[in-house]
């Protein structure tokens, strides 16, 4: 039996949180010989409700879930994690962008990265999915100093899955047959869904690629696929953003496959001309619990000016939450 891991996970009571958690507990995250310790992190409001959570954890009698920590004090949540989700923070709702959120989420991820610098494992790997994910990111690791700068990462992935979901029905194939798909940027309107290194079966897609349909559908479908489903449910998407950051978390802790990569938000070190320290959705493999950026790929005009747009994006970001770096 493996040394069980301790997953702390914020915004435990909520839509997300109701998904993954139960994900997690089952295996599909770290795999099915994992245990794993959840440590359930909520504010006041949500505590009740984060016991009854708890509580059907309990009743699923899941072999893998070794122990469960419900609290609302960030340094029990947070105590020797070796993964943490932040999740918790509020989802925009019709007419909103993700951006509009920081000045009411931002202030979140400060002291969680405080926190986590003071209790968690040195190498506790973070995913930040609470909006805007990329720059709420970079507030927390800005308050983590001693902690590996690259272990804070965003989420793409949820962006990335829909791009294959979207080629995959556009090509009349499925979409486990697609490689290489990149989504460049911040998890905004701005990202830059990418086709020009994907490949199916092994054959370029592009010269199969429609200009007009890439440009004029694919691309902002993709861009604004979470304001769709926002509109049609009434509220973001949630199963779907869990299962993302499941993809997420198990490629980086176990690897990707050989002949495929995934797009992860990561801190910029300067590839592609990208700003370094913006946290910017790249290409990426990942081996032996690390990520690394895919090198070498070669860049268009076309790319070029929606990779710099989505940076600038960034940039401006960052710069509007100066205070709390
Ligand atoms: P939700 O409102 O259902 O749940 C959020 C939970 O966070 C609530 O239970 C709330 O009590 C809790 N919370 C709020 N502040 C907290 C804090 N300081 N510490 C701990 N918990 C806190 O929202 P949701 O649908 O689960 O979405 C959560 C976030 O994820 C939103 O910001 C949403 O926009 C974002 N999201 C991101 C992606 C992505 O691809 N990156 C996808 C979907 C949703
Ligand atoms: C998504 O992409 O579904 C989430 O970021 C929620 C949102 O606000 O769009």
């Amino acid at each position: 039996m493996k040394a069980p891991v301790r997953i702390a996970i914020t915004g435990a009571a909520g839509q997300i949180g109701y998904q993954l958690i139960f994900r997690i507990a089952a295996g599909d995250m770290l795999g099915k010989d994992q245990p794993v310790i959840l440590q359930l992190i909520e504010i006041p409001p949500a505590l009740e409700m984060l016991k009854g959570v708890v509580m059907e954890v309990d009743d699923s009698a899941f072999p893998l879930v070794q122990d469960i920590i419900a609290t609302t004090e960030l340094d029990e949540g947070f105590n020797q994690a070796d993964y943490a989700i932040l999740v918790g923070s509020k989802p925009r709702g019709p007419g909103m962008e993700r951006a509009d959120l920081l000045s009411a989420n931002g202030q979140i991820f400060g002291p969680q990265g405080a926190s986590m610098n003071r209790v968690a494992s040195r190498d506790v790997k973070v995913l930040v999915v609470g909006n805007p994910a990329n720059t709420n990111a970079l507030i927390a690791q800005a308050n983590a100093p001693d902690l590996p700068p690259e272990n804070f990462t965003a989420m793409t992935r949820l962006d990335h899955n829909r791009a294959l979901a979207q080629l995959g029905q556009k090509q009349s194939v499925h979409h486990a047959s697609i490689r290489n798909m990149t989504i460049w940027g911040n998890h905004s309107s701005t990202q830059y869904p990418d086709l020009h290194h994907v490949n199916i079966d092994g054959k370029p897609v592009m010269p199969h690629v429609d200009q007009t349909w890439y440009e004029s559908e694919f691309i902002p479908t993709v861009q604004q696929r979470g304001a769709a489903i926002i509109k049609a449910r009434g509220a973001s998407s949630a199963a779907s953003a869990a299962s993302s950051a499941i993809d997420h978390i198990r490629d980086w802790a176990l690897g990707t496959p050989e002949n495929d990569w995934v797009s992860m938000a990561v801190p910029a070190d300067g590839s592609y001309g990208i700003e370094p320290g913006v946290i910017y959705s790249f290409p990426c493999r990942c081996n032996d619990g690390h990520w690394e950026i895919v090198q070498g790929l070669e860049i268009n005009p076309f790319s070029r000016e929606r990779m710099d747009a989505t940076d600038q994006e960034l940039r401006q970001e960052r710069q509007a939450v100066e205070d709390l770096l």
